[in-house]
């Protein structure tokens, strides 16, 4: 029997490794050399030089993932949610990309922002963050 051990690690000393790997499977799994673009963002949206609200999270081939979304108390319900979510479906197509996607629980009231937005519902995650119910939100910008 072969001892495996898993350890921790870094992108440091496994970026070669993945790089080298993946290229040789890209061309079976597409049928051609592709580029998996990656890029971590975070943007904060200023009210009279003041921090009023930020969305972080990561483009991945094409696709733009709200990680987070969240305003100030003071400052909700006056579009500065609207705003970081229009900001990012542009910054999104300027990435070369064409959906952006996140999930919310089913019943916070983000959720008539995404809608207003014209996002739709297109699965539920069961159980999913602490076992409850979310549901994963899908719009697409190019169509
Ligand atoms: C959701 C959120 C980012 C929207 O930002 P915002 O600046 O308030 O949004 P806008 O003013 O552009 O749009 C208004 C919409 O935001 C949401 N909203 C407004 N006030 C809100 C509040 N006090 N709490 C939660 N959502 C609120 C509602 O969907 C509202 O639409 P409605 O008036 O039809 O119900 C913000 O309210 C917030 O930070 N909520 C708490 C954190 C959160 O739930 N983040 C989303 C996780 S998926």
């Amino acid at each position: 029997m072969l001892q495996i051990e898993i350890l921790p690690t870094s992108p440091t000393e496994t970026n070669e490794f993945e790089k080298a790997e993946w290229s040789a499977v890209d061309e079976e799994h597409w049928g051609r050399e592709i580029e998996w673009k990656l890029v971590d963002y975070r943007f904060k949206a200023l009210l009279d030089g003041k921090i009023a609200g930020i969305i972080f999270g990561k483009f991945e081939a094409g696709t733009t993932y709200v990680d987070n979304i969240i305003t100030g108390k003071e400052f909700r319900g006056r579009e500065v949610g609207t705003k970081l979510m229009e900001f990012i479906e542009n910054w999104t197509l300027e990435q070369g990309g064409h959906k952006v996607w996140l999930v919310t629980h089913k019943k916070w009231r983000a959720n008539s922002l995404y809608l207003k937005l014209g996002y739709q519902v297109t699965a539920t995650l069961k159980k999913h963050f602490l076992t409850e119910d979310f549901l994963l939100y899908e719009k697409f910008l190019t169509e």
